[in-house]
């Protein structure tokens, strides 16, 4: 990997960080964090280096997130996500089938696109990271529609 990727890699693992922090904050999205769990109970900079290691694998061919020593990132973010769907913080945990809702979705959405202008991303940037991610997102449906 050259230098301007390894810049890339943390400059994007800031923006996750400012990402996850306001996921923190958001009462909605906060309760997805299953806390008891370690991988669970981790900073926003550690989430955020985590997402950013997987983004920048898929867009760059780069091993970030094997050099972050927890083995494969396929693997753990179908752990994550169903962990946190099945967390029991959430208002309606143990009832109906495990999803995240559609609020959660688009809120997830509009924390990194408000991430992006809080680190001052240029529009460019914003905009292909929006585009990327929005198109990606559907994914990890089928989604609810209470939290
Ligand atoms: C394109 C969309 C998405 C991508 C690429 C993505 C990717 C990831 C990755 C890489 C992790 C960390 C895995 C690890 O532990 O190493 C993660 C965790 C997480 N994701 Fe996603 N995600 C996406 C969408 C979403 C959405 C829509 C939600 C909620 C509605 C969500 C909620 C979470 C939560 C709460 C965690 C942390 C769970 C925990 O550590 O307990 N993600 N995601």
């Amino acid at each position: 990997m050259g230098a301007g990727e390894g810049r890339a890699a943390d400059g994007l693992a800031v923006l996750f960080a400012t990402h996850y922090a306001r996921m923190f904050a958001d009462p909605r999205m906060a309760v997805l964090f299953d806390t008891r769990h370690a991988d669970s109970n981790a900073s926003a900079l550690e989430h955020g280096t985590r997402l950013a290691a997987t983004l920048m694998d898929l867009w760059y061919g780069t091993r970030e997130y094997a050099s972050l020593g927890r083995g494969s990132s396929f693997r753990n973010v179908g752990r994550a996500h169903a962990r946190a769907k099945r967390c029991p913080l959430r208002p309606n945990s143990g009832t109906g089938a495990p999803r995240f809702s559609e609020a959660q979705r688009d809120a997830w959405l509009g924390h990194v696109l408000i991430a992006c202008e809080e680190c001052g991303a240029s529009a460019e940037l914003q905009h292909q990271i929006g585009r990327f991610l929005g198109s990606r997102v559907n994914a990890y449906g089928p989604f609810r529609d209470d939290d």
